[in-house]
């Protein structure tokens, strides 16, 4: 039998660093090197992981670890927390939790501080660190993938986009295939749910319930109906693939609170449906990106990607891949995290972090694209519109009337003429006009 042998952390001249020995040995039996896990933050993924830790031992034993919740910092240590019992020590103080030898810290608090200062206090020791905290990775993680890498070890952030699906990391490894200059997805699993619960008879506040019930939701839902939970995600993207630094309150986004139920109707009369959409390229550190609800035509590889899973498009010069799957829940994102942990553990240096240098970039604008309009209490005819859209040079190419309103949908346009034009619908027929993006089937 061949076993690997995990010495988890050595610290040498104050760096810490996971020594990694293959060692053959011949009929014997390798017990799992035990893994001492400090968890920042014990919520509904932080008891996820302390749950999955326990149950999962088998599975994680056989990649040679047994990982031990050694300590959790909380902001109330009160009896009977959920999953308390999986953890040696629950503390709320910070020197408390970092007087444990830890070999890996897992950061679930989310928001950025004080998750941030105790990351820092972590690698500073050269403590690896794996989270799932997307606005400290969309707001620090260039940072403290620097400081990381400076102090000799890794911070890892697989489950912070698309938790259940892991490319981030596969892209690490593939600096070739990863060349890419635009991304498209859908990054929100709770909005993705909250609209197609919708076009399946739900109200708006049903769908957020049940996403809030099945632990989707952040803990304020504002942030996934509002666009940011996936601005923030999709800032992590763009510095990931596209070497480019942008604050997420930069990147242009609508909620899905501006879709209302007739909009499903007519994108399938359209032949399309409703996603939550986020959108990136890049260009000379000139950004063209958006997170909005879009009209997806069917034959679109988003079109079929519904409820709570997300799915992303990552276009370059080798092609476009897909990549789709779970994104929201406590436990495919403590899995992801304990799957980080394995890596680090075994792994340790001997895949050295990601070399992408980033910068900061000096745009972000939406792009030009179709558009699907939707025209209500308008006081004119669907065609006088169309006509009066044509003379600031917005073309449609389908126009539908149903439900008491008007939806058109143009050919590609800029959104400054886009807008042009709206401005003039609504003198002209005092109509309220909402536009979406629509996309085009390109792969
Ligand atoms: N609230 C997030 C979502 C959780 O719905 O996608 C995963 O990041």
């Amino acid at each position: 039998m061949s076993c690997v042998a995990i010495i988890p952390v050595e610290v040498q001249f104050g760096m810490a660093i996971v020594v990694h020995q293959d060692a053959v040995i011949a009929d014997a039996v390798c017990a799992p090197a035990p893994v001492r896990v400090g968890l920042l933050g014990l919520g509904n993924v932080g008891s996820a992981v302390a749950r999955l830790s326990r149950d999962a031992a088998p599975a994680l034993a056989a990649r040679g670890f047994a990982p031990i919740i050694e300590a959790a910092l909380v902001r109330s240590a009160r009896p009977g927390r959920p999953a308390s019992d999986a953890v040696l020590d629950l503390t709320e103080h910070p020197d408390v939790f970092f007087s444990h030898q830890l070999d890996v810290v897992i950061e679930v608090l989310g928001g950025v501080e004080p998750a941030r200062t105790l990351v820092r206090r972590a690698l500073d020791r050269g403590i690896p660190v794996v989270t799932a905290n997307k606005s400290l990775v969309a707001a620090h993680g260039h940072e403290l993938a620097a400081f990381a890498r400076r102090r000799g070890t890794a911070f890892r952030y697989e489950a912070s986009v698309i938790a259940g699906v892991p490319f981030l990391g596969t892209f690490e490894r593939r600096p070739l295939v990863s060349r890419t200059d635009s991304l498209i997805g859908i990054l929100n699993g709770t909005s993705n749910f909250i609209l197609t619960q919708i076009a399946r008879g739900s109200s708006f506040a049903d769908a957020l319930g049940e996403a809030q019930r099945r632990g989707y939701a952040e803990p304020d839902p504002s942030m996934d109906v509002s666009g940011g939970d996936a601005a923030e995600k999709l800032a992590v993207l763009i510095r990931q693939f596209g070497g480019l630094i942008v604050p997420p309150r930069r990147i242009p986004r609508t909620g899905i609170d501006v879709v209302e139920p007739q909009d499903l109707d007519a994108a399938r009369e359209c032949g399309g449906v409703v996603r939550p959409v986020a959108s990136a390229a890049w260009s000379d550190a000139r950004v063209r990106a958006f997170v909005a609800p879009a009209f997806v035509p069917h034959d679109h590889p988003l079109a079929p990607v519904a409820g709570s899973t997300n799915a992303v498009l990552l276009s370059g010069p080798s092609g476009t891949q897909c990549y789709s799957g779970p994104g929201a829940g406590p436990d495919v994102t403590a899995a992801t995290l304990l799957d980080d942990v394995a890596e680090v553990v075994t792994e340790g240096r001997v895949r050295p972090p990601s070399p992408i240098a980033a910068t900061a970039a000096v745009t972000c604008d939406p792009p030009a694209t179709s558009w699907f309009v939707r025209v209500s209490d308008a006081r004119a005819e669907a065609a006088a519109i169309a006509d009066l859209l044509a003379a600031y040079g917005v073309l449609c190419s389908r126009v539908v009337t149903t439900a008491g309103r008007i939806y058109l949908r143009t050919f590609p346009i800029e959104p400054a003429r886009l807008h042009e034009g709206l401005a003039a619908v609504r003198a002209a027929t005092r109509a309220d006009v909402v536009p979406f993006h629509a996309l085009e089937v390109r792969c």
